[in-house]
């Protein structure tokens, strides 16, 4: 389609944006399609003082369709302004899909590199053949208008053990050397990544490969390479794993291993051993995680609060409202020296408005953050009758007890510390999502929640409540600029 109709497209289908608004679902502080689909956070940076978040983006219907980058702007991180999708698959080398990628912000401007998704037409599997996966780079001095597409990698520039499942290149620079990172499956069905550097940003050479000795998942998406604290972190999402009684319970898994110093160095390939990959979320919704750092130094992570082809339970409750899936709240990133803990920024802190009491009966708020801590050796928590989090002896339990999970059954975690229960929890609710923390930030579950009526929640504690705290959240502010082309980029 030409970039005038898919424009025509995005404008009539968020025509209905005052309907999804008006949804008893619809998300108070998590960042969620203005109408439509959303899956992966893309782009993450900060560029002329202000965040931004572009996302994989179907407006046209809520199952999803044709892929944009949508794209929103904060100076805070809770005031949003929803800037339109200014990548259209609108070429004929990004024309089944604007796929998911990284901006770089290091040099000035604001440059973007992404996965073209091109299927050619034909009798084609699209793993082995028919599908064109390439490397696309645009850049934008304003942070809204992007300047023409260029081509920098494709498919016979990747070696030659590939299928043409290779994509979302993350682009960034570590001791004066601009490194590109891409997740890819080789024909033998073992996921790896592939890491680039180069000198300008354009001509790329391949320094080495990162996987694992025999195959750990067929395929590694969404790869990010990055430093905390002295160590690197390789994240990526393998596909294929099998389930396992504490571990690799959704369909596809998000994780990381810690790499050591070589890494980035031209020593030749990498091997990371299984053992050692850490699941970041174990929620049951929760998937492609990137991350940015900021002005203040903080390394920052966003998740898609969904997951791809799953069927074992469904979003029908927001689907029927007009929209599907959202991004997860920020969450700032810190290595204890064994792992990776992962706390909600604090900007969410200026969206409490009202405290409120567990001893009052009934919250009555579409959303709240709840900070409780334990003492003693069995805590659980309940909401309404619906759900129930849960722990002993180390083993963290999250179970849905009827229908409001839409399908789904029960998440479980081991403590990955030194504890064997639950010392605190953070609870973020919004309407229909919760971000649930598990001792400072050691385990994370995220899941989407549809209770009857989302203003209403009945928590029952275990008696091993040692204190609480609980913050009615206000809806955050999210402008719908309706000229884009208005907005310049650091002016506000
Ligand atoms: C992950 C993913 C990416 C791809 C994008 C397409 O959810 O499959 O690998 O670039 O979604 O929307």
């Amino acid at each position: 389609m030409t970039k005038k109709e898919l424009e025509t497209l995005r404008r009539e289908a968020e025509a209905s944006y005052s309907q999804v608004s008006a949804g008893k679902y619809r998300l108070h502080f998590h960042l969620m399609p203005p109408v439509g689909w959303l899956n992966d956070p893309n782009g993450l940076c900060v560029y002329r003082h202000e965040y931004h978040v572009f996302f994989q983006y179907s407006p046209e219907s809520p199952g999803g369709g044709h892929k944009f980058w949508g794209h929103y702007v904060s100076p805070d991180l809770v005031n949003w302004t929803y800037l339109g999708a200014p990548l259209l698959p609108d070429t004929d080398k990004d024309r089944d899909g604007v796929y998911s990628g990284s901006a770089f912000t290091g040099d000035g401007q604001l440059e973007v590199f992404y996965t073209g998704n091109v299927k050619e037409k034909g009798n084609f599997d699209y793993i082995f053949a028919g599908r064109g996966a390439n490397v696309l780079y645009t850049k934008s001095s304003d942070g809204v208008n992007f300047e023409e597409k260029q081509l920098l990698l494709a498919n016979q520039d990747y070696p030659s053990c590939y299928t043409c499942h290779v994509r979302d290149p993350k682009v960034f620079k570590e001791k004066g050397q601009y490194y590109m990172i891409l997740g890819g499956r080789r024909k033998n069905d073992q996921g790896a990544v592939m890491i680039y550097t180069s000198s300008d940003k354009k001509d790329w050479t391949l320094l080495k490969e990162i996987s694992t000795q025999k195959p750990f998942g067929y395929m590694w998406e969404c790869p990010d390479l990055f430093e905390v604290k002295g160590k690197h972190f390789l994240l990526c999402c393998p596909q294929g794993l099998k389930a396992e009684k504490e571990r690799y319970q959704n369909l596809y898994q998000s994780g990381y291993f810690i790499c050591d110093e070589t890494v980035l160095e031209d020593t030749g390939d990498y091997t990371c051993l299984p053992e050692d990959f850490t699941e970041l979320d174990r929620g049951f919704d929760f998937y492609a995680p990137q991350t940015f750092t900021d002005e203040q130094g903080r390394r920052i992570l966003i998740g898609w609060a969904g997951i791809p082809e799953e069927t074992r339970y469904t979003n029908e409750p927001i689907i029927q409202e007009g929209w599907q899936h959202c991004l997860t709240v920020p969450r700032q990133l810190d290595f204890d020296g064994r792992i990776l803990r992962q706390n909600p920024v604090k900007e969410l802190e200026n969206l409490r408005v009202r405290e409120l009491s567990l001893n009052d009966g009934p919250v009555k708020a579409d959303a709240f953050d709840l900070i409780m801590t334990f003492e003693g050796d069995q805590q659980s928590v309940t909401f309404n009758e619906d759900l129930k989090l849960d722990c002993r002896e180390g083993l963290v339990t999250l179970t849905f007890l009827n229908d409001s999970g839409a399908g789904r059954t029960r998440r479980c975690a081991r403590l990955l510390g030194k504890d064997s229960h639950i010392r605190n929890l953070r609870i973020l609710k919004d309407t229909s999502l919760l971000e649930i923390y598990v001792n400072d930030g050691e385990l994370v579950f995220t899941t989407k929640y549809f209770p009857e009526d989302p203003t209403h929640t009945v928590i029952k504690t275990s008696q091993t409540v040692q204190s609480a705290k609980l913050w009615e959240l206000c809806r955050m502010e999210v402008k719908m600029n309706g000229d884009e082309k208005k907005y310049t980029a650091g002016d506000r």
